[in-house]
């Protein structure tokens, strides 16, 4: 039982009652804004509090919140406010709320769902759990973010398992499914026992094929022992959100994301999804607990729960829309933004052009300036939010997502245009 739900039970005096109790507890009806219309993309970014004199192509990286969730957020912060452990006890419910939601969303069960605070906070508790040793080896590659380099740096330093990175590609406008998966299926060894990647690099926009690696990964695993077979771990928050799928249909076997931007969910919040939880052991105290491993891997201590359950209103809102819907809007976004870019001189497109191979960010490269200077002169001649990506290579990056337009992607291209 979880301990949230234990103090609630034993301070009504119903220790042993469970089951009824939770029965009294109501199911929270979903919540819709009044007016508020999923089919229309206009009402849809209404539902943002987004300052309209700017184009927000930099959104993904940390979420506005749509009304749905602020009001959520409000409605838990004020109860709260007002009876804090009172208002805690009586929404012992909310977590398992939120699990439920997100296993929706990913076609899942509840019980492979760990709720976490960040992507960052997730990869966190998976590369220190698992039972690597020395002798043991980590594949990685060269795309991936700092949280998950820096994770699999302290996992190895404390396990004494070697990391090794491969190059997926060379130059990512010309990647290819054939030879990223070929690149990485000739790297995985007999030792190799976690296989770490990135969905979608947020220095340049490449989608990994995921179920392809996944097959690769299961083709090097025939024949082994449960304990020497690689795991595939994946860092999905660039595809969370943005694309349509099933997570079973990744045949990933982790997967860390963030809620917080391509999902539009509360800021500061997250999740792991697992399938092979007996590989790794717990680093944070639960305070929840149905016994699931989803509710084992979820870090106790009191958080800002008005955030955490008000996740279960960021699902509710992307699937009124529609995950399909949402996906379908944010390529078409990105494709038009790329062939336009491409179109424009001294402009290189470093995204593939290719839908299968990118999802919603846009990265290209300006022979005319760096990408600072043109991030802070498209802000401050067009009002154009735009980001620069956090690694080595340094890009103009976009990423169009449900609260831009088609006609702003129009605006950006020409924007470009004066600037390249
Ligand atoms: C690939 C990738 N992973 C993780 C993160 C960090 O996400 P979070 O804030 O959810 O930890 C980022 C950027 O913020 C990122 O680009």
């Amino acid at each position: 039982m979880d301990v949230l739900r234990r103090r609630s039970l034993l301070t009504a005096g119903l220790a042993g009652a469970g089951a009824a109790l939770a029965g009294c507890s109501p199911a929270r009806p979903e919540r819709r804004a009044a007016g508020f219309a999923p089919d229309d993309w206009d009402s849809v970014r209404a539902q943002f509090p987004l300052d309209p004199d700017l184009v927000h192509l930099a959104a993904f990286v940390l979420a506005a919140h749509p009304k749905p969730v602020r009001d959520a957020i409000d409605g838990h912060r004020a109860g709260l406010d007002a009876d804090p452990e009172h208002y805690v006890q009586e929404h012992h419910q909310a977590e398992d709320e939120v699990r439920q939601a997100a296993a929706t969303y990913l076609v899942t069960e509840p019980a492979n769902i760990a709720l976490t605070d960040s992507t960052t906070m997730g990869l966190g508790l998976l590369y220190s759990g698992l039972n690597l040793s020395a002798g043991q080896e980590i594949l990685t590659t060269e795309h991936d973010f700092y949280a998950t380099t820096e994770a699999l740096r302290l996992a190895s330093e404390r396990t004494g398992a070697t990391v090794r990175r491969v190059r997926l590609y060379d130059d990512p406008a010309t990647a290819n499914e054939t030879e990223i998966v070929d690149r990485l299926r000739a790297a995985i060894g007999p030792r190799t026992r976690v296989v770490a990647v990135t969905w979608v690099h947020s220095g340049t926009g490449v989608r990994l094929p995921i179920p392809a690696i996944g097959e690769a990964v299961a083709e090097a695993n025939a024949g082994r022992p449960a304990a020497d077979r690689a795991l595939l771990c994946v860092d999905g928050v660039h595809g969370f959100g943005a694309v349509d799928t099933d997570i079973g249909d990744l045949r990933c076997d982790f997967l860390s994301t963030g809620t917080h931007k391509w999902l539009f969910g509360p800021r500061g919040t997250g999740l792991l999804w697992g399938r092979q939880w007996d590989a790794l052991a717990p680093i944070i105290p639960t305070f929840s607990g149905d016994g699931s491993p989803g509710a084992t891997f979820t870090p106790g201590g009191y958080h800002s729960f008005e955030h955490r359950w008000a996740v279960r209103e960021a699902f509710e809102f992307h699937a009124a829309i529609g995950r399909d819907r949402i996906a379908a809007r944010i390529t078409e976004q990105a494709t038009q933004l790329k062939e336009g870019l491409a179109g424009i001189d001294g402009v290189r497109v470093v995204t593939p052009a290719s839908a299968d191979l990118s999802a919603g960010i846009v990265c290209c490269d300006l022979s005319t300036m760096d990408a600072p200077t043109a991030v802070a002169r498209l802000r401050a001649e067009h009002r154009i939010a735009a980001s620069v990506t956090p690694y080595a290579e340094l890009y103009l990056r976009f990423g169009p997502s449900i609260v831009t337009t088609p006609a702003q992607i129009d605006e950006t291209i020409a924007a470009v245009g004066k600037l390249a």
